[in-house]
């Protein structure tokens, strides 16, 4: 990992930074006008009730939603303009990966082939180096072994270490998570939970959407609470998380640990 002296200034820059951002489905207003920065090498933790628009903001980060107002820029990519090129679109995917709470994988395609798809046809790797590199992912993730298994043949939480290994055979600058544990049954979030906080600890820059609050005590730097669109609290996530200072975040967070 690169320490803060020899990190460039390019590296040190905000990867996220959006201001006063709305974003609305028809007449319904998700976004309200939130703003937040990210630093490379947080680990952010979006809390909040059901429906509070945490999937929405995480989508407007890799642009699978496109915003209505404010502003967003993503690894130095404005992602506030209804356009944007397609090269722009590109750079963005590969650089921000994505791992959903259903993991998405191919089902009809096994473990390795799940690995090697993208990094051979959009990054154009050879089929040895892609099989390399996601022999090396696998094993990071603990699942050398089941290479040439399929989808189904997988456990919820061998799959979504999987789709974390998927998602790092693209080499992502950050990835983000939306609540990749939730589908699992609870003796299979452990595992899914280590992954992570590995991929912390090598320094990975990661947004999670999550309801697991002791994940987002233990590993997340940042945490932002997002109450009906509206940013409510958000900072250091031991000071939110053990001295709340709003109501709603206090409610919240009793909810969550009764
Ligand atoms: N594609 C869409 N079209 C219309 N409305 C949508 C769409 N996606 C989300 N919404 C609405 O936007 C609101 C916020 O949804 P979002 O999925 O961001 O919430 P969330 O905080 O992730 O909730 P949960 O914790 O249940 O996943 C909800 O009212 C939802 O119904
Ligand atoms: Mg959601």
């Amino acid at each position: 990992m690169q320490t803060p002296a020899n990190l460039t200034e390019e590296a040190t820059a905000s990867v996220i930074t959006f201001e006063n951002l709305r974003k609305s489905y028809g007449s319904l207003e998700v976004l309200k006008g939130v703003s937040g920065s990210f630093e490379r090498g947080d680990v952010v933790s979006v809390i909040g009730t059901s429906g509070c628009g945490k999937s929405t903001l995480l989508r407007c980060f890799n642009r699978l939603e496109t915003i209505n107002g404010g502003s967003l820029n993503v690894m130095g990519i404005d992602l506030s303009r209804s356009k944007i090129t397609s090269r722009s679109l590109r750079e963005l995917r590969i650089r921000v990966g994505m791992v959903f709470q259903q993991f998405n994988l191919f089902p009809h395609l096994n473990v390795l082939n799940n690995l090697m798809l993208c990094p051979r046809k959009v990054l154009g790797r050879s089929e040895h180096d892609a099989k390399q590199e996601a022999l090396f992912y696998l094993e990071k993730v603990g699942l050398a072994e089941k290479a040439s298994f399929y989808p189904e043949q997988l456990s919820g939480g061998q799959k979504q270490r999987v789709a974390i290994a998927r998602s790092l055979c693209m080499k992502p600058e950050a990835i983000l998570f939306d609540e990749p544990t939730s589908a699992l049954d609870p003796e299979l979030v452990g595992e899914v939970l280590c992954v992570m906080r590995n991929l912390a600890a090598e320094g990975m820059t990661m947004v999670v959407v999550t309801h697991e609050m002791q994940f987002a005590r233990e590993v997340a730097n940042r945490v932002i609470f997002l109450n009906k669109g509206l940013v409510e609290e958000q900072g250091n996530a031991q000071e939110v998380l053990t001295n709340p200072q709003s109501d709603r975040l206090k409610a919240f967070l009793q909810r969550m640990s009764s």
